[in-house]
């Protein structure tokens, strides 16, 4: 524990992020409802702990609160719509965290916690900076702000979509801020302009009514495992080219600026893949650079396979059922329908003789680019390169935040995506962690951004 040795110049700050990284709030398991409550509840009272109005938690049935805050007494000046997730994601394989992932634990100059930087480190930077402004400036903010909080991030945001698309007067505002998101390279000020889009489903292979002897049938009857490795292998060359019909029709090339501009990023594809992925070899499309095949081409990944047996111990049966969790990233200007029913499509046409095979959608969500030469972008430009001492970088991502897409759409607001988070971060898989010194510095880019957009 060496907190002080860091550059902490907020050791309460710290700590309430811990409190906050205590809680398990993760979203897609029925049995954590209770703690991803708890976790609403935590970020409906440090919002008001900090000065905030209005605060309440937004419910609908069956679904996990949104928390909304605001503060809108700075008539004249623009309106900022802060959102941030306070949900998680699962914490398996336990056994490869250092630390337990619910007990927050600073090793050197990080913070290992499950969702230290996706998503409570960085919704946590917006509060503090909102706190310390209106500490600093009795009690006022430099323009109106309003939070949008979601505990349903990781597992599909139905909640929040509905409740944006629903008009709510509560959501006007002129631009978004998200810290969700990672810079390039360690000190260097990065803007993310453009995320890859999502659909998320279930592959149900079916071969027999019931599973079967594999010796006495084996030979005669299909298998539902050996059928869905079929369906798999068939949706996707070795090259990594998708090998579903009309999948890249209206995938387009980024602009040659763009591409120029991702040219000077340092970058090195051996460190990248020996340190940064940690592969013996990197794969996709040939001719296409990492930028390219990460930032602006769709992919399709399996994430697990259930089915036949998988305990202890032999058992010798033949499966009757299988199913594959997949999904696709999206890529502008894809759209998740027309790309959900292209996939069923080719899941139905690749299933073996004897199988059955349908792919079920569980949720969807669109790519999205942002105009950099918006002032809101360029003055957060501006205001990180203050903060960090070089240039902003400006790149895309290949994650998906769904609501950057729904705030377009809905408001018609631009999200500004001031990430926080570095490479080698950890997201989504154990020891998880966040780089303490842009937990503060973080802070001080949203607080400084929010002065500019004031002035
Ligand atoms: N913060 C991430 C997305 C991200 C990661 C953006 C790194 C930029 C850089 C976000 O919380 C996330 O993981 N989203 C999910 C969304 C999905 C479940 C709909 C994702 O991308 O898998
Ligand atoms: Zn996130």
């Amino acid at each position: 524990m060496a907190s002080d040795s860091l550059h902490v110049t907020d050791q309460a700050a710290l700590e309430e992020l811990k409190a906050f990284l205590r809680i398990p709030s993760i979203s897609t398991l029925p049995e954590h409802a209770d703690q991803v409550r708890l976790a609403a509840n935590f970020v409906r009272d440090r919002l008001t702990a900090a000065g905030m109005q209005n605060v309440e938690l937004i419910e609908a049935p069956g679904r996990h609160p949104l928390v909304y805050a605001d503060w809108l007494h700075a008539p004249g000046k623009p309106t900022i719509l802060f959102y941030g997730h306070y949900d998680v994601q699962p914490v398996d394989p336990l056994d490869e965290w250092l630390s337990p992932p619910f007990e927050p634990t600073v090793r050197g100059e990080n913070i290992y916690a499950r969702g230290a930087t996706d998503d409570k480190g960085q919704t946590y930077i917006q509060i503090k900076a909102v706190e310390r402004l209106m500490q600093s400036n009795q009690g006022k903010l430099p323009v109106n702000v309003r939070f949008l909080i979601e505990g349903e991030e990781e597992s599909g945001g139905e909640h929040i979509e509905a409740f944006v698309a629903s008009g709510d007067k509560r959501l006007q505002a002129d631009a978004a801020i998200i810290c969700d998101t990672e810079m390039f390279a360690p000190e260097l000020p990065t803007l993310c302009v453009g995320l890859r889009g999502i659909i998320y489903g279930e592959i149900h292979v079916e071969t027999a009514a019931t599973d079967l002897h594999s010796g006495v049938y084996g030979g005669a009857a299909p298998n539902a495992i050996q059928a869905a490795a079929e369906v798999i292998a068939a949706l996707k060359d070795r090259d990594g080219r998708i090998a579903v019909a009309g999948i890249y029709d209206r995938v387009t090339k980024p602009s040659d600026k763009e591409v120029a501009a991702w040219a000077r990023l340092p970058f090195d594809e051996n460190e990248y893949r020996e340190k940064e992925v940690k592969v013996s070899a990197l794969t996709g499309e040939p001719g296409l650079d990492v930028f390219e095949r990460t930032w602006a081409r769709p992919t399709f990944e399996v994430h697990g396979i259930r089915g036949g047996f998988v305990g202890e111990g032999a058992k010798t049966v033949i499966p009757a059922r299988a199913v594959i969790k997949v999904s696709m990233r999206l890529v502008p200007d894809q759209r998740p329908e027309e790309i959900a029913a292209l996939l069923s499509e080719a899941v139905r046409k690749a299933a073996p003789r004897g199988a059955r095979a349908e792919f079920k959608l569980l949720h969807s969500a669109p790519p999205s680019l942002v105009d950099p030469d918006s002032p809101f972008l360029t003055k957060a430009a501006e205001v990180m390169t203050e903060v960090f001492g070089r240039e902003t970088v400006y790149i895309r991502s290949g994650g998906s935040i769904p609501i950057v897409g729904t705030f377009n759409q809905h408001l018609g607001i631009p999200s500004v995506m001031m990430g926080f988070g570095l490479p080698d971060d950890n997201l989504h898989a154990p020891n998880e962690k966040f780089y303490l010194p842009n937990f503060f510095r973080g802070i001080d880019a949203v607080a400084c951004y929010l002065t500019r957009l004031g002035s």
